[in-house]
């Protein structure tokens, strides 16, 4: 993973890829342009910033000619959202401009808001996949489910990481928790509601996990049918939700072959990034495999692009390439890069309810209707 929003030193790490993020840089900078703290204030540099053993200081904007001199690009800064993009996730986008184009390059489709619901379940089971790390998992999880369930859905988020990071990311402190979702999965007879938490999020509901999950791995290939056994832990709970959303742990092994195994359909979010499809061949065969092995039923819903800055030529690029790869399987959500994503994990609530006017929740609620929007049509 690249180091992120340290200024210039952090972008060295990842070589060209940062270039031509730099480089491709247009429109107005406005906040996302920050004076570093080693700046006089007409913009000189003070001390040197990196030792090119010269001991000048290294220019690192020389190749950047649209940034003002003395400033740098942080990606994580809070900026003005490119309203381009925002006005994409207007609940009325597609229909307030005919033939909007999505951040996918493709005609924005209408996603009407869902109506209420008079009865609930059975859950459709979605399983959060991807064994790269850090491409949005956890985060579209609590956010998808939050927005889910401000539609009036039922969901229940089940951590499936031994991480407990989404645990943590609904206030969950996993060092506490006596009993998780290894409990359910281990012990016969545990029924889900001495596991299950109520969030604060109306509607939604938490199996938690803490790192007695990693026992499981080892644990579970002794067991029979072991691939199933997520399977069964859930389906008495199936009548009481309308969405199931596992947050799969950052690999191929045993607990995400489980979750395949659950799950009706899968997301894969991917970062837009320059390695995002690496990887990507190895996520699709395994699914292919657990549809033919241990669930036919299972579907890949869609790719999810995360983390899209719309106003570097990189992001765009590789959201051109993942659209070309995946097609229609690609979602017209698209979820922007915003350093209110991590503020959330700290206040430990899904950005919904955090910052519920922001471009993100709206990312996310748009998610929502799309993904309502599909099971609609089948
Ligand atoms: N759209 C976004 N914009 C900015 N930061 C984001 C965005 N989505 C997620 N993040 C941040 O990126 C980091 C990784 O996200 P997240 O934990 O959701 O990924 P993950 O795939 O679950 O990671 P892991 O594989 O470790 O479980 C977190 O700090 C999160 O706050
Ligand atoms: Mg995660």
């Amino acid at each position: 993973m690249p180091v992120r929003g340290q200024g210039p030193a952090g972008f060295e790490a990842v070589g060209s890829v940062a270039v031509r993020t730099f480089a491709a840089h247009q429109g107005p900078l406005t906040s996302r342009v920050t004076q570093p703290a080693n700046m006089s204030m007409d913009g000189h540099h003070v001390n040197a910033m990196a030792g090119d053993g010269s001991g000048a200081p290294h220019n690192h904007f020389a190749d950047y000619d649209e940034l003002p001199e003395g400033h740098f690009y942080d990606p994580d800064a809070e900026y003005e959202p490119d309203p381009e993009y925002a006005a994409t996730l207007a609940p009325d986008a597609a229909r307030q401009r005919r033939e909007r184009v999505g951040p996918t390059g493709r005609p924005l489709p209408y996603f009407p808001i869902p109506g209420p619901l008079t009865d609930h379940g059975p859950a459709k089971i979605i399983a959060m996949c991807n064994q790269k790390g850090g491409v949005g998992k956890t985060t579209s999880t609590i956010n998808l489910g939050a927005a889910l369930a401000e539609y009036g859905r039922r969901v229940l988020l089940v951590d499936f990481d031994p991480q407990g990071a989404l645990s943590v990311g609904l206030g969950v402190n996993p060092m506490e928790l006596d009993l998780t979702v290894y409990n359910l999965l281990m012990e016969r007879g545990m029924s889900a509601d001495e596991v299950l938490l109520k969030t604060a999020v109306p509607n939604m509901d938490l199996l938690p996990s803490n790192i007695d999950l990693s026992a499981a791995e080892v644990q579970l290939v002794s067991e029979v049918a072991r691939e199933s056994t997520l399977q069964r832990a859930l389906k008495p709970l199936l009548p009481d939700y309308d969405f199931i959303v596992i947050d799969c742990q950052p690999s191929l092994g045993l607990l995400t072959v489980n979750a395949l195994t659950a799950a009706h359909k899968v997301i894969v979010p991917l970062e837009c990034e320059f390695f995002a499809l690496r990887g990507v061949a190895l996520l699709t065969e395994t699914i292919e495999k657990v549809q033919e092995r241990l669930n036919p039923d299972l579907e890949l819903d869609g790719i999810l692009a995360t983390m899209y800055d719309s106003r570097t030529v990189h992001s765009r690029e590789v959201l051109a390439r993942v659209v070309e790869a995946f097609d229609d399987h690609v979602y017209h959500t698209v979820i922007g890069r915003t350093v209110r994503f991590p503020e959330t994990t700290v206040a430990g609530e899904p950005i919904t309810t955090y910052a519920s006017n922001s471009v993100g929740a709206a990312a996310y609620r748009q998610l929502a209707r799309e993904v309502l929007a599909r099971c609609h049509a089948e």
